[in-house]
């Protein structure tokens, strides 16, 4: 950990995971085959120039809280990364928390702190999708803009900001393997755009706050955190998948199904089995966009998630 100033004032806290934004590959041409979570947070912070005209004046301390590629995030990693989040945010000094993160499971770790950090100052996770070796990285024009929101008087709760958008932990998901503007937030569309060093908030309505009621996953030791699995409804499918991991002794299933949340009837009945045994079963739908209306056969997960967050919620759910 260290302070890059030394004058006395409010703090912005910069945690390191790890990422293609801490990625190098051997080549500067080289977008794809590179190692993820090589370079230290302290480094990519020394990389961007402009860095502290767009502090506002805070402090920065960077601190290593992980080195990842994030295909690899796991629940030891989640558990650390909110202590120290609720740490820092718990500072009357620290004004806001900004976090780098690989692309590939950004949207759970930012669903997982969104859900349990019980906080109003805003939490800017941002990442980038070429490594840091790059002729010409994403990753610092991120860094910079996610400053930007995490000093903007209204950002509030946990953000995403990748390539001048900012989305909420609700609605982002990432939608492209390769392309720098990977994530979106779907038919919300983003709570706004890094613009020139300054955020043009979209609409009114601060959709990422939700109430934290998840704190258990601060304190329960990970060993002991409920198996939560997803599940596809999909042509030609097989009810063994259920009956397997129910024997294995999963907690919770979460079931992607067609279109409005229907689901194969081989499967919906080993479902209903899985349920009579204790299990509990929540319903997505695998379409991209929109969300279940109606009346369904299981339980829909609420707020549309999409499936690896409805297996975050459920797995808090059945944490509290
Ligand atoms: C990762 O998710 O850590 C690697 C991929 C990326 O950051 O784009």
């Amino acid at each position: 950990m260290q302070v890059l100033n030394a004058k006395k004032c409010q703090k912005i806290v910069v945690l390191g995971t790890g990422g293609t934004i801490a990625g190098t590959a051997a080549s500067a041409s080289d977008h794809t085959g590179y190692t993820a979570g090589q370079l230290s947070v302290q480094h990519l912070l020394d990389a961007v120039p402009a860095l502290h005209d767009s502090l506002q004046g805070h402090d920065l301390v960077g601190e290593q809280l992980a080195q990842l590629d994030s295909k690899d995030m796991d629940h030891a990693t989640w558990q650390a990364l909110a202590q120290r989040c609720a740490h820092w945010l718990a500072q009357e000094e620290v004004d806001a928390v900004v976090i780098t993160h690989g692309t590939d499971t950004l949207e759970e770790t930012a669903w997982f702190l969104q859900k349990v950090l019980d906080t109003n100052k805003p939490v800017v996770m941002t990442c980038a999708m070429r490594p840091a070796t790059a002729l010409a990285p994403d990753g610092p024009q991120n860094l910079l803009d996610a400053m930007v929101v995490a000093c903007d008087p209204l950002a509030r709760g946990v953000l995403v900001v990748c390539a001048g958008q900012v989305h909420s932990a609700r609605a982002v998901q990432k939608v492209h393997p390769y392309r720098l503007d990977a994530f979106s937030s779907g038919e919300s569309g983003p709570r706004g755009f890094v613009e020139q060093g300054q955020v043009r908030w979209q609409g009114g309505a601060d959709l990422s706050q939700v109430h934290a009621h998840a704190r258990a996953a601060l304190s329960v030791p990970v060993a002991q955190w409920p198996w939560v699995a997803v599940l596809h409804s999909h042509a030609g499918a097989d009810a063994r998948q259920i009956q397997a991991l129910v024997a294995a002794g999963v907690k919770g299933l979460v079931m992607a199904g067609t279109g409005n949340g229907t689901v194969h009837e081989t499967l919906a009945s080993a479902l209903l089995q899985a349920q009579a045994q204790g299990v509990v079963v929540r319903l997505v739908s695998r379409c991209a966009q929109g969300q279940i209306v109606g009346q369904t056969v299981f339980t829909a997960a609420p707020l549309g998630l999409n499936a690896v967050k409805a297996r975050v919620s459920l797995l808090l759910d059945l944490l509290g």
